[in-house]
């Protein structure tokens, strides 16, 4: 668990081929918490009562089926209700409330911002904490979108373009102390990517040495200062990365949306 002045968040990793994380949003003021794209619901809920929380609230990120299959059971045994993008309503079963961007979300001491993130789905949003003490550290729920080293494919519903402007606009403002919680581990697996196309980036080799023998349930939680020294993704302008995408594909300028578009291929073929 990681503790926050007034927040508490905590971070379930499914042991699950796809390597999800779930997250409960907890306020130990008022006994109420929010899930974040729940799939293990066994596990959310029985962690949501060892904290004394009921779930008023489930947030999904996007409508993959790996981040939407615990709301059923998690909706009937505590009644909290689905919210997810507006244009998602007609799409994931039982939506109340259509979020839209930049709206804010209030249940006792947590505080989110709707991020409105399309890239990995038309229709991705992430969501950011609002500290109460501006020197806290917001947390960035980052579903799809942003990973650990890398970033989210745009295979099944995707567009490299969208999920570009959605880097260099919402990702690139955010903060170096904040916290990232996307929705999947693959740390590992990226790191090895990432110094595929970076070899000498002794940040990406230093931390895949640290985290080589870590379960899931035990990965690091790093902030984006720390990502953007490693991951290739937010690292556009670095010579190396550049040379990788345009020497194997050289129908690509280096404009840094190209260079984008060229490591997620690479990415994708990695
Ligand atoms: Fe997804």
């Amino acid at each position: 668990m990681v503790h926050g002045d007034d927040m508490k968040v905590v971070r379930h990793y499914v042991e699950n081929e796809l390597r999800n994380f779930n997250y409960l949003l907890g306020c130990d003021r008022t006994h109420q918490a929010i899930v974040i794209d729940p799939l293990d619901h066994q596990a959310v809920l029985s962690l949501a009562d060892q904290h004394g929380w009921t779930i008023r609230v489930i947030l999904n990120t996007h409508e993959h089926h790996d981040h939407i299959d615990g709301n059923p059971f998690v909706r009937q045994v505590t009644g909290a209700e689905v919210w997810a993008h507006r244009n998602l309503c007609s799409v994931i079963p039982h939506v109340a409330k259509g979020l839209v961007e930049n709206e804010f979300i209030e249940l006792g001491d947590i505080r989110l911002k709707v991020l409105f993130t399309p890239g990995h789905t038309s229709a991705h949003v992430c969501f950011v904490s609002i500290p109460k003490s501006p020197a806290d550290s917001s947390c960035f729920f980052s579903g799809d979108t942003l990973f650990n080293a890398s970033a989210g494919n745009c295979r099944n519903g995707g567009n490299v373009h969208d999920l570009y402007a959605t880097f260099s606009k919402v990702i690139s403002s955010l903060p170096d102390s904040t916290l990232l919680y996307p929705g999947h581990d693959y740390l590992l697996n990226n790191l090895n990517f990432a110094l595929s196309c970076d070899e000498k980036n002794q940040h990406a080799a230093m931390l895949r040495e640290k985290v080589l023998t870590l379960s899931g349930s035990n990965m690091p939680i790093m902030n984006l200062g720390e990502e953007r020294q490693y991951n290739p993704f937010l690292r556009l302008e670095q010579p190396e990365i550049r040379h990788k995408v345009c020497a194997t594909y050289p129908e690509l300028s280096c404009e840094p949306h190209e260079i984008f578009t060229g490591l997620r291929r690479l990415r994708d073929n990695w």
